[in-house]
Parts: C-alpha cells; structure tokens; sequence
C-alpha cells in the first residue's frame, strides 16, 4: 500500500479523482496566509501527500518557502524535513509553528546545492 486511502470508496474521498484538477479557491485556512510569492495553493501538496504517503511517513521539502507543504503535512499526520536557503522563511514557519508538535517536524537553513553542507542532515 502506497497511502492510506481505501480504494473501495474511492467516490467518497477527499481527493480529486479526475485527471484535471480543477480547484475553485485557495485554502486560505489556518496558517495558509498567502504572503509569499510563489507560494503552493495548498490542495496541491495535500492531493499528492494524501496519494503518496501514509500516515507517519517523512514528506522532505527541499524548497521549504512560506510552509505550505508542511501546513498540509500537519493537517494529514505526516512527518516533515523542509530546508530552505533563507533565514527569513525559516523564522517565518518556525513562527507559525510556536504551537505545534514538534516531534513532528524539522526545518532548517541550507542551501541545497551545497553537497558537502546537505550531506550533514
Ligand atoms: C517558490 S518558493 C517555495 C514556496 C513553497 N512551496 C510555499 O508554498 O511557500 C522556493 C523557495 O526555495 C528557496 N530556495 C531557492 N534556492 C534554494 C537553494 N539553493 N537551497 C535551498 N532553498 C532554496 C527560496 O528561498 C524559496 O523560499
């Protein structure tokens, strides 16, 4: 098993099931704030996490940004490594997640093209 989904109410389940994906607004819920550029709309992450993880399993985020895939992460119960190359955002998220469990989660400052720095984690 790939996920956590029961593929015998597949037409139940909160995940879109069509090819296209057709999205009518943006989760702006919870701490979705929509203030940084370039930022996910957050069913995207949440569409592939619910397909391609189980709950519990480790989602790494290389481009870490604003958090949106580790908001999504949080909401469905997996765990998450997110790196990002500025500190700013790394404030950012660890502001928004003050109150969160965090055995749940890790996040730090790195330039992923750094080989010798990345392999350290
Ligand atoms: C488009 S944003 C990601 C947005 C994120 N998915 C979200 O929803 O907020 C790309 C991020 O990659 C980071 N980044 C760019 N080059 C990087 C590098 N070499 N190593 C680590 N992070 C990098 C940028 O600082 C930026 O926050």
């Amino acid at each position: 098993m790939v996920n956590d989904l029961n593929l015998y109410d597949w037409k139940e389940l909160d995940i879109d099931v069509n090819s296209l994906w057709l999205i009518n607004e943006r989760d702006k819920s919870g701490k979705h704030a929509n203030v940084y550029h370039g930022n996910f709309i957050p069913q995207i992450p949440y569409q592939l996490i619910s397909r391609y993880t189980k709950k519990d399993e480790i989602v790494l985020d290389t481009f870490l940004g604003s958090g949106t895939t580790l908001y999504e992460c949080e909401k469905l119960d997996r765990k998450f490594i997110g790196f990002d190359i500025n500190p700013k955002m790394i404030d950012y998220v660890n502001l928004q997640m003050n109150d969160s469990d965090k055995n749940k989660f890790d996040i730090f400052e790195c330039d992923v093209r750094n080989k010798d720095k990345f392999s350290n984690f």
